[in-house]
């Protein structure tokens, strides 16, 4: 299993911003999420990628149980290409200076 969420929520104060989500994407499966703005799909790429916790539910990713596993070493098997990385960067910053801040830090992790 590549990604598997079972029952998961995400709330924010009294706003239920994902609702019982349960989702499994299999090897060799490719998933289109469609949803309006503000539907959550930003927010269930953010869950799968570990930077928000579910408030319910579970999330396995590559068969790693979240809670289980160090996120700093899972991350470096996932992949996300996304324009909403940029809220992530530093507007100034050129794409060499990116790869090479992202590059100092995964050597730092090993
Ligand atoms: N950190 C947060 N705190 C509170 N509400 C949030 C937070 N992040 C996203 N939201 C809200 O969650 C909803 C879903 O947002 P988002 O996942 O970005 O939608 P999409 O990617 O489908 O456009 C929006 O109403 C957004 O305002
Ligand atoms: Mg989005």
């Amino acid at each position: 299993m590549i990604i598997s969420l079972k029952n998961v929520s995400w709330q924010r104060d009294t706003t239920m911003i994902l609702r019982d989500i349960n989702w499994e994407v299999k090897q060799g499966q490719h998933w289109c999420i469609v949803g309006l703005n503000g539907s959550g799909k930003t927010t269930m790429l953010n869950v799968v990628n570990g930077y928000i916790w579910p408030t319910t539910g579970q999330v396995e990713v590559l068969d790693h149980r979240f809670g289980d596993v160090d996120l700093r070493e899972l991350r470096k098997r996932i992949g996300w290409v996304s324009t909403s990385l940029q809220q992530k960067l530093y507007g100034h910053q050129t794409a060499l200076t990116i790869v090479i801040r992202n590059y100092r830090f995964i050597r730092q992790d090993e």
